[in-house]
């Protein structure tokens, strides 16, 4: 399949960062591991494949602003556009050996997102999407599931864990959402959850208190899958509030309807 030069250098970064977390996956025991915050591992792994993808698009697009989660923000002279990247997103999973992780890569310009790439090294899935132009899983263009009840989806979230989180509201949340829903899961990558959602796999996600680099490539590629992304509040942006609602129109709406009115 043939992709713009932007997609070339996206996909390109992806791999190779992608190999280099892939051979770290084999090795996860003899990785040296250090403490970031309560509950929050950062691998030496995570270090090294952010700094090849900050290599790798800063020399295709010098000038881009960068903010990657482990270094923060470097800006660029060009300020309209900023690469918004998470070298591993499901970071405990990897520390684990749970093949659920993934590289994410955004790209913004002027405030929106204009193209995304999330790579999953350990089953070689690599979604992309570029504004306008639809949404692919390796070469095949992707769309949101079609179901319009909640009774009859499958639908993901994020789960407060040690140190992280706001155990009431998640519990409260629950207890709306599993008696209304065909199946619910925790699949611990949000961006690989937005991915899903994009591939139809899954018909909804949500998740409260996420960062910019874990949604920003996951937003574009929902989209440019038919769906439908917001915050909490149904019209707002996820990169702003930190919360997502992802989904079909109509499971989005559902979704919207009970969780908003229980974070007040
Ligand atoms: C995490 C994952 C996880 C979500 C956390 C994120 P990380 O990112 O996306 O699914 O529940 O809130 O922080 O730390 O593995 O990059
Ligand atoms: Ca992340
Ligand atoms: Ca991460």
């Amino acid at each position: 399949m043939l992709h713009s030069a932007l997609i070339n250098v996206m996909l390109k970064a992806a791999r190779r960062a992608g190999r280099s977390l892939k051979r770290d996956l084999g090795e996860i025991e003899n990785l040296q591991v250090s403490l970031k915050g309560p509950a929050n591992f950062v691998s030496l792994a995570d270090k090294r494949a952010e700094q090849m993808l900050l290599e790798d698009l800063t020399k295709a697009r010098p000038g881009y602003g960068f903010v990657g989660e482990e270094g923060g923000l470097r800006e660029g002279q060009d300020k309209s556009h900023t690469w918004i990247v998470d070298p591993l997103d499901g970071t405990t999973n990897f520390l684990h050996g749970i093949p659920q992780f993934a590289i994410s890569i955004g790209l913004q310009r002027e405030g929106t997102m204009i193209a995304g790439v999330i790579y999953n090294p350990a089953n070689d899935e690599l979604y992309l999407a570029e504004r306008g132009k639809g949404a692919f899983l390796n070469d095949q263009r992707l769309r949101v599931a079609g179901r319009r009840k909640l009774a009859d989806s499958v639908v993901a979230c994020g789960l407060p864990h040690i140190g992280r989180g706001d155990f009431k509201l998640s519990l409260a949340e629950l207890g709306e959402i599993q008696p209304k829903v065909a199946g619910l899961r925790r699949f611990g990558a949000a961006a690989l959850d937005m991915a899903f959602v994009a591939a139809g796999r899954l018909d909804g996600f949500w998740e409260r208190n996420l960062q910019a680099w874990d949604m920003a490539a996951g937003q574009i590629i929902v989209r440019e899958a038919g769906g439908i992304v917001s915050g909490i509040e149904g019209d707002d942006d996820p990169l702003k509030t930190g919360d997502v609602i992802c989904g079909n129109e109509f499971i989005h709406a559902e979704l919207v309807k009970i969780l908003k009115p229980l974070g007040k």
